[in-house]
């Protein structure tokens, strides 16, 4: 383990253990299989931890323009993953695969105070104007998750499934469980390319119903108040994805869960959709 002596989680305990939950989850999403090379990235909103010595904190890199103004991230600090930086190396030492960047009062560029000058991911467009979402209607989220499961990115691969809900009712219909803990099922945005604000501006829309969002031929991007809980809907969805592909591989097509079925957990277990 890198050593905590100059680091900003140094007596910081509430920050070290958000920044621990995210490098816990980096190495699931490796063990997974989620996250070859540098695949998927995560970012923390951890503005309400920060006290005044990190405020006072000098910048450690130029003035980096994010390209869009995000009013409701002024003066806001985030948790990056670093840009080309693998998620394996970030379970192990999350201050050197990963940085903390203060968002300037024009809130439309950032600098890095912490720990070292590690460029934030390159779907920081997203990231950020997620945070900005977020933060805009009051949610209590934190946390925002990019990541690349094989079974669910290759379900985008079929034109039928990225109709409106149809993963969604697919996937509740495998598993009383993903009904349960994946409530709003499953947004979908065309494929548009890594990094853009069209990309970004797609994900909001769809936040607006769902908290996971399928890119297609791409990945899936979770928000959650903590970065367990965006990694556990994914990995529910992800768990429904295996039991539809093994029944598919056994050489018929799964019955799923009825509708009435379904419908019995959204009255028992008072569910929002
Ligand atoms: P980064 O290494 O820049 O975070 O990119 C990984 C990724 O998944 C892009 O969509
Ligand atoms: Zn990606």
């Amino acid at each position: 383990m890198e050593t905590k002596a100059n680091t900003i989680l140094e007596n910081r305990p509430e920050l070290e253990k958000r920044v621990g939950e995210a490098a816990e989850v980096a190495g699931y999403l490796w063990q997974k299989g989620w996250a070859e090379r540098n695949g998927g990235n995560i970012t923390l909103n951890i503005t309400d931890l920060v006290d005044a010595e990190i405020r006072a904190k000098p910048a450690i890199s130029a003035p980096v323009p994010i390209g869009r103004v995000l009013p409701h991230l002024k003066g806001g600090y985030f948790f990056c993953k670093g840009t080309n930086l693998r998620m394996r190396d970030l379970a192990r030492y999350p201050m050197e695969n990963g940085s903390v960047i203060r968002v300037l009062d024009d809130c439309a560029s950032y600098v890095i105070i912490a720990d070292k000058p590690v460029r934030p991911t390159s779907e920081i467009a997203s990231h950020l104007s997620i945070h900005n979402y977020l933060i805009g209607k009051g949610s209590n989220y934190k946390a925002v998750l990019h990541t690349h499961p094989t079974d669910l990115v290759a379900m985008t691969h079929n034109p039928a499934f990225l109709k409106k809900d149809v993963l969604s009712y697919l996937l509740w219909s495998m598993i009383p469980e993903t009904r349960a803990f994946c409530p709003r099922g499953l947004g979908i945005v065309p494929y548009a390319l890594p990094g853009s604000f069209e990309l970004a501006d797609a994900t909001i829309e769809e936040l607006a119903e769902y908290d996971v969002v399928m890119w297609e031929k791409h990945g899936v991007t979770s928000v959650s108040e903590n970065i367990m809980e965006a990694f556990d809907m994914v990995d529910t969805l992800s768990k429904s994805a295996q039991i539809y592909l093994t029944a598919k591989s056994m050489g018929f097509e799964p019955q799923g869960m009825t509708v009435e079925q379904m419908d019995e957990m959204k009255i028992a277990f008072n569910l929002p959709k």
